[in-house]
């Protein structure tokens, strides 16, 4: 049977990669992914991110080459910044995309300015980052973009519908970026975790079909060294979401979270 646990290293991107780029660089989702990917010593990961200090630590866990990035989602002009940073020394093979903050509703109920930051820090960043990087990728005619989409784009649920709004963009950009480049030799893989037990969920009860950070890696790995373009972590979420958009409204506003 094949392990789908490691990448291939006839159809994915394994012998290929030499450079990863993760935005948000100490994502435990993103680092997950790096771990259950095959870097040789020979790779470079650029880690982007705001807390030098935790970049610098997540980079010491890594078999390979590592590079520190600055980057401030909210900050206007940074997606072409890191974008030509993150070319300076080299082409990239890989990008993931996953920052993101997990603001609770009631805050931003109470405090609407919190609203642009989630929306900038999931959605709008994620799309000026991704253009910028994808010129450059589609000027190469190779490389692939992993996005951190979510459950909570399928349908906006009462108890966090301003984060389900932008992972609903999010998913949407996805969608379209990846049937733009179709034929360009780049490639989007769109990933739609459920509920990842980790830091940005921490003090919360897990919802049904839970899943880890290490999950999530093994399942993009795979994914990565075959053709998928889209992934459900667990796969099993996928029928899941498709009973999600035909409950009937009245029962789906009655949800508590
Ligand atoms: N955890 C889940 O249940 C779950 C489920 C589905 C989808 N996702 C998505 O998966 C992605 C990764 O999530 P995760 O579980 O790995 O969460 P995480 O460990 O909290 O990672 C989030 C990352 O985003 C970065 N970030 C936040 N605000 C930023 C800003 N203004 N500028 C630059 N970087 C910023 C964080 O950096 P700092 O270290 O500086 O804060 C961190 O690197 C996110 O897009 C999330 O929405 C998560």
């Amino acid at each position: 049977m094949k392990d789908r646990t490691r990448p291939a290293a006839a159809d994915g991107p394994g012998p290929q990669l030499g450079r990863v780029l993760l935005i948000g660089g100490t994502s435990e989702i993103g680092l997950a992914i790096l771990a259950a990917l095959p870097l040789g010593p020979a790779a470079e990961v650029l880690l982007a991110g705001r807390d030098e200090d935790r970049l610098t630590a997540a980079a010491a866990t890594l078999p390979c080459r590592t590079t520190v990035l600055r980057y401030e989602a909210a900050e206007p002009g940074s997606g072409p910044a890191l974008a030509a940073a993150a070319f300076h020394d080299g082409p990239v093979d890989l990008v993931i995309s996953a920052a993101g903050v997990l603001t609770p509703q009631d805050r931003l109920d109470e405090n609407p300015g919190d609203a642009a930051v989630l929306i900038e820090t999931n959605f709008t960043s994620h799309v000026t980052a991704l253009l910028a990087l994808t010129a450059r990728l589609r000027a190469a005619g190779q490389g692939t973009i992993v996005i951190l989409s979510s459950v909570a784009a399928i349908r906006p649920r009462k108890a966090n519908f301003v984060y389900g709004a932008a992972k609903a963009g999010l998913d949407a950009f996805g969608r379209g970026l990846a049937d733009a480049l179709d034929g360009s030799g780049v490639r989007v893989l769109l990933v739609r975790p459920g509920f990842v037990v980790g830091r940005m969920t921490a003090g919360m009860e897990p919802a049904p079909l839970a899943t880890t950070p290490e999950q999530v890696g093994v399942a993009v790995a795979a994914g990565l060294a075959g053709r998928a373009r889209l992934i459900w972590v667990p796969g099993s979420l996928r029928p899941v979401a498709i009973l999600m958009r035909v409950v009937p409204r009245r029962w789906w506003r009655r949800l508590q979270r």
